[in-house]
């Protein structure tokens, strides 16, 4: 089968043709149909994270289920599916508190010296049990969950991760209350989602920062009352200015160190900062000594905080009942070869999101 390949940092990706094992127990085999090209991805290219290469990555997936592995009982052949990029256990602390994306249990026995994606004798390694940029995907079935009839699979794929990780770092991480005040620091298909969600909150002020004019503009029709452009005015000011000392929840949906420090620094007296973005692990954000009197917070947000199987059909009916506009987050659509193109596009701030139509429905 057709895959992308990542075969070293900073190089673009090869067209290469894999070898995909069987399903076993607790597995399942997904013929992809549509994956979003999400700057997760892209941090493994640039390599701000680490990755164990020859990889495929691609973990904002849909796709039909063609076969399972044993065991696996509540998807079968022939089910349209978002692939999860954390699979949960479903009986850890984690899961059982309430947090399933926090989950780290392996729930399968897959031996390493059986890899899922092989180039000849080579094994290729896979982004977080996903591995989307292919035609074909073995994952963990606990990480699948169905997509009702009459929704895309398009549609579906974002939800897999951008529109779960925006809304659920809003409606879970942040719990943003009605009437107050929140500032989103990056533009793009995340922080789109933050944006409008923040909206669905009912948020009384939303201020969208970002350096690209464009994306300011596509950050209004998502809900944004007051852009700021980061190239031109200082963010920190601009915010306290607007908010009257600080906003009551920010978000950084960029993943650097300095919008991080700067999200922190515009919340105000009380409020919470949410750092969403992929900031390098080897990084370290600095904050004031203050926090203790002004009583702020600082929070990371992983997939939304997810509750897959709570969260993800509420958002599939906010998005059929119009609250959310999922197609509007599309700029772009292309074959899987056109994958470098569409990370050229996101690195450059052209596009909100890039779709790759793997396969037919
Ligand atoms: N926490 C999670 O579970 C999770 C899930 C998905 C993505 N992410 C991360 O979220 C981040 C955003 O992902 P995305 O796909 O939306 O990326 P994106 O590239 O689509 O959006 C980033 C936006 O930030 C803007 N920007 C860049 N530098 C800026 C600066 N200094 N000041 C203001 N704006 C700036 C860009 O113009 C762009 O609009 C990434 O780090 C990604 O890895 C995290
Ligand atoms: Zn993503
Ligand atoms: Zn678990």
């Amino acid at each position: 089968m057709k895959a992308a390949v990542l075969n070293a940092p900073k190089t673009p990706l090869t067209i290469e043709d894999l070898t995909i094992d069987e399903p076993i127990a607790g597995e399942a085999l997904v013929r992809v149909v549509a994956a979003g090209v999400c700057h997760s991805d892209l941090h493994f290219i640039e390599g701000t994270y680490p990755g164990r290469l020859p990889m495929v990555l691609g973990h904002e997936v849909a796709g039909v289920v063609e076969q399972v592995g044993p065991g696996v009982t509540h998807v079968q052949a022939g089910d349209r599916v978002i692939m999860g990029f954390v699979q949960p256990c479903g009986h850890c602390k984690y899961c059982d508190g309430g947090h399933p994306n926090l989950c780290q249990t392996k729930t399968t026995a897959r031996a390493a010296d059986r890899p899922i994606l092989k180039r000849g004798d080579q094994a290729v390694s896979g982004m977080a049990g996903t591995a989307g940029f292919a035609q074909y995907s073995v994952t963990p079935a606990t990480g699948l969950m169905k997509v009702p009839d009459g929704i895309g699979l398009d549609v579906a794929a974002l939800v897999g991760c951008s529109v779960m990780t925006g809304y659920g770092a809003v409606v879970n991480t942040a719990k943003v209350e009605p009437g107050s005040t929140v500032a989103v620091i990056g533009a793009g298909g995340v922080g789109l989602n933050i944006i409008q969600s923040a909206r669905l909150a009912g948020a009384s002020r939303i201020i969208a920062v970002d350096m690209v004019e464009a994306k300011l503009a596509v950050a209004k029709q998502f809900g944004a009352t007051d852009v700021v452009n980061a190239g031109d005015t200082d963010p920190v000011k601009k915010v306290q200015e607007l908010t009257g000392g600080g906003a009551d929840y920010t978000f950084e949906a960029i993943g650097l160190k300095v919008t991080a420090e700067q999200a922190y620094a515009m919340a105000g007296r009380g409020g919470t900062a949410v750092i969403v973005g992929m900031v390098p692990p080897t990084d370290q954000i600095s904050i004031s000594g203050l926090i203790w009197v002004q009583e702020k917070t600082l929070k990371g947000s992983y997939y939304g905080s997810a509750r897959f199987n709570v969260d993800m059909p509420r958002i599939f009916s906010l998005y059929q009942q119009g609250k959310l506009n999922i197609e509007g987050l599309v700029t772009k659509r292309f074959p899987l070869e056109g994958i470098n193109e569409a990370f050229d596009l996101l690195r450059s701030g052209a596009v909100s999101r890039s779709i790759l139509e793997i396969g037919s429905e």
